[in-house]
């Protein structure tokens, strides 16, 4: 299949890590990628955000699936002109996108639908805010409206911060107050041809940028997969009462979510509740769910794009887990530090269940640089979370970045 991936990070690049280890062989375009995927695939410089200009490459390059990674585009419409030209993307519409792109219009469809959430106030001035962070109490959850890279979220015990961030965010539009959920969290990715889901298997991702889950939230610092101690039955149940009355609901508003419905969990004590929808793969889940995919993702991504999801049996896994660990820049998530060295990859590379997904490198005169907050994410592969953590963190000791940062403790928890 000709394949076009658009996006520059880690997740694009487990993507087409999966696609090549395929038994047919793909001719794979990605744009506008990043160093590690042109050391794969061929590269090709243009904005993945404009629905034109992709929608005129494709057409030229009889590209016959386009799979879109990050919320930008899909937010910027892509996946509308795409399909209006006969082209099978795999990646919602902007109305659908919306379910990431606005909490409101989140917050209104899992109304309609009946999907436990936590409850939240929106405010569009300060004054509001204020008596939403009162209303709720600590710890305070306060959380931008729209796209913020990651960095619209904080949860707090301190009132004054709570404030100040609602007060920052309001600036920008508006903020909704959220009540606080206690329990773990789940990323669960399901395909959706806009009418039938089927589930990748859970993963567990780490927000907070330092050990201990201490520090600011990031866009995501680590993750593992699968979750030992899930209950059994999970899966079907965010199926039954999230996913398919979510996919239903979009359906009838005639907005149909084709793509990768991310469902963000936390389970309390009073059951499992929604706390945030993507529209698209998360970063750095999908880097330890597809190294241990067994199913040809081309066919099922090009499956859900088609509308051709019914009936089909779920996707395979193999009992090998994943561990992956980020690598960032020194200063991120606030002010990373770009344009550094990296040295060692090969040398991680070597060792046994060791991959390397770039996220921010480019070649500049013949060395690999950094070139944003997220760098690298190792991943690694194991029988066992012992395993798989060892062979990531030995390969991050064999990685060299001046002043990178990285958690020592990803799934430790399961390891022990
Ligand atoms: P979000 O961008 O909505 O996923 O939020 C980022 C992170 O903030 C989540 O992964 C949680 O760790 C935390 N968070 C968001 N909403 C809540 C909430 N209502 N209660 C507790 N933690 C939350
Ligand atoms: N790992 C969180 C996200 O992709 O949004």
């Amino acid at each position: 299949m000709r394949i076009l991936v658009l996006g520059s990070g880690a997740r694009e690049h487990a993507i087409i890590t999966a696609l090549l280890r395929e038994d047919v062989d793909h001719e794979i375009i990605a744009a506008p990628g990043n160093a590690g995927i042109a050391a794969e695939v061929q590269v090709i410089a243009l904005d993945p955000a404009n629905p034109a200009v992709v929608t005129e490459f494709a057409l030229e390059n009889d590209i016959e699936l386009v799979i879109i990674g990050p919320e930008a585009p899909l937010v910027a419409g892509v996946a509308d002109r795409l399909r209006q030209r006969g082209i099978a993307v795999f990646g919602p519409g902007k109305a659908a996108a919306q379910l990431e792109g606005s909490k409101t219009f989140a917050k209104r469809i899992m109304d309609v639908a009946g999907v436990p959430t936590g409850r939240a106030t929106r405010a569009g001035t300060l004054d509001e805010a204020i008596a939403a962070i009162d209303s709720f109490g600590s710890p305070y959850v306060v959380k931008a409206d729209g796209l913020a890279a990651g960095k619209g979220v904080l949860v707090t015990t301190d009132r004054d911060a709570a404030v100040a961030h609602a007060g920052y965010w309001i600036g920008q539009g508006s903020v909704l107050v959220e009540e606080f959920l206690d329990g773990q969290e789940v990323s669960l990715f399901l395909l959706s041809d806009g009418h039938n889901v089927l589930p990748l298997e859970p993963a567990q991702d780490y927000k907070r940028l330092s050990d201990n889950d201490e520090g600011p939230n990031t866009g995501g610092m680590g993750a593992y997969s699968p979750l030992p101690w899930l209950p059994a039955g999970f899966v079907d149940e965010v199926i039954d009462t999230i996913a398919l009355p979510t996919v239903r609901t979009l359906a009838a508003e005639q907005t149909p979510f084709i793509g990768l419905l991310y469902c963000g969990l936390i389970l309390t004590a009073a059951g499992t509740r929604v706390i945030e929808f993507n529209a698209r793969f998360g970063d750095p889940e999908t880097q330890v769910v597809l190294p241990r995919l067994i199913t040809p993702l081309s066919g099922l991504l090009f499956a859900a794009a088609s509308g051709e999801l019914g009936g089909m049996p779920r996707p395979q896994f193999s009992d090998d887990v994943a561990v992956t660990v980020v690598l960032a820049s020194e200063g991120y998530p606030e002010t990373p530090i770009t344009g550094r060295i990296i040295t060692g990859i090969d040398t991680a590379l070597a060792i046994h269940g060791v991959t390397v997904a770039h996220a921010a490198t480019a070649l500049s005169g013949g060395d690999l640089v950094a070139t944003g907050g997220r760098v690298l994410s190792v991943v690694a592969t194991g029988s066992d979370f012992g395993e798989a953590r060892s062979r990531a963190y030995l390969a991050l000791e064999a990685i060299d970045l001046e002043g990178g940062q990285y958690r020592t403790d990803i799934a430790q928890r399961v390891a022990e």
